[in-house]
């Protein structure tokens, strides 16, 4: 059993900063649980699970253990007239589910297309996009305890899921392995299309009719035009999560500011549009030697090239206080801050 010393996660994080782990390994299979894990309770340093390292920010080097996991597998459980469920191993790149969900025209996914990230990580912070959420198509998430090994199919109803939350960020954080995840698809068309701009891009890259392959098409171009690609830009996708608030707030706020752009009426709650927060306290394409905010999605933060993990908190931390300023709202942060 051999760990990496002093490895560079740069190219092992979407953001493209620079930091080391002191103990890096490769975890294929969950077999390999039980060799580790000993080795990592006795040096009694931290562990961190990664992915694709898509929603991550490394403000220092990691003095611990960084289990990548590596593992690779979809295939279908079962199948009848209506549904199909679709078993994926943790480590599948988010998109080669997609592209494996468009081959045998299985519906429920697509919106979530374009996603950098992998299988494992879509369940924990419970990925969404263009009306859809992940847990939408979740029938159980396949963990194993690192406490003693003991594996587990958590239902969706135990996942807890909510939005860009579930009980792998709170009770299950750092205790478990996501090994793998079951999806509930659908074997019959039911698009989604209701989000702004996905009609209209549907229609333009197919006029009279839609499949699968059109919708997920669709997504990807809205995303293309929108969210800078990580391999060119370094970036986590949304650095906050758009802020809930309650009937009483939402007055006292539209009151003052009345083009206030919300999303949902979630009951008696309200999800505020971040991205306009963010614009209107004039941080919209700002940019200062290697940070920035992105142009067109403020909800972006960016590292240019040589950003350290510092900077981009920093940014962060300004970003927050001038919302806080402004508008009395506190942003919290989606990515994972390490
Ligand atoms: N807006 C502005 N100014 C801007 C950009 C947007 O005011 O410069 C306002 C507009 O009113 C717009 C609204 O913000 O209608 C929403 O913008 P957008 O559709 O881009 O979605 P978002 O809420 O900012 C969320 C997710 C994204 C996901 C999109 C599309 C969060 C934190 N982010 O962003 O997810 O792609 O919806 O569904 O919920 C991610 O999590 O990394 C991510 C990219």
């Amino acid at each position: 059993m051999q760990f990496s010393e002093n490895v560079s996660l740069k190219s092992l994080n979407t953001f493209g900063i620079e930091a080391k782990a002191r103990f890096y390994y490769e975890l294929h299979s969950k077999q390999e649980l039980k060799e580790i894990i000993p080795i990592i309770d006795k040096s009694e340093k931290p562990l961190l699970f990664l992915g694709s390292g898509s929603n991550i920010l490394f403000t220092k080097d990691f003095d611990g253990y960084v289990v990548r996991i590596v593992s690779k597998g979809i295939r279908i459980i079962s199948t009848n007239e209506t549904e199909c469920f679709v078993e994926a191993a943790a480590g599948e790149e988010w998109d080669s589910l997609i592209q494996f969900c468009i081959q045998n025209n299985l519906y429920g996914l697509e919106n979530l297309s374009g996603i950098p990230g992998t299988v494992g990580s879509a369940p924990v912070q419970n990925i969404g996009a263009y009306g859809v959420e992940v847990k939408d198509c979740i029938h159980l998430v396949n963990i194993v305890m690192t406490s003693d090994f003991s594996e587990t199919g958590l239902t969706n109803k135990e996942c807890r899921f909510a939005y860009r939350d579930s009980i792998f960020k709170s009770r299950f954080q750092y205790r478990v392995l996501v090994d793998s995840v079951v999806f509930r698809l659908s074997r019959v068309p039911r698009f989604v299309l209701n989000y702004g701009g996905v009609t209209e891009e549907v229609e333009r890259i197919s006029p009279d009719s839609v499949d699968l392959k059109t919708v997920s098409q669709a997504i990807i171009n809205i995303r293309n035009r929108k969210i800078p690609d990580p391999k060119v830009i370094g970036s986590a996708g949304s650095f906050f999560k758009n802020p809930i608030i309650d009937q009483t707030r939402f007055n006292r706020i539209i009151n003052v500011f009345p083009d206030l752009k919300y999303f949902y009426d979630l009951g008696q709650n309200y999800k505020l549009a971040a991205a306009w927060l963010i614009e209107q306290c004039g941080w919209k394409g700002f940019r200062y030697g290697d940070i920035g905010v992105n142009e067109n999605q403020p909800l972006i933060l960016m590292n240019f090239g040589n950003a350290s993990g510092k900077d981009i908190l920093n940014l962060s931390r300004k970003i927050q206080q001038s919302v806080l300023d402004k508008f009395g709202i506190v942003l919290e942060p989606e990515v994972n801050i390490q």
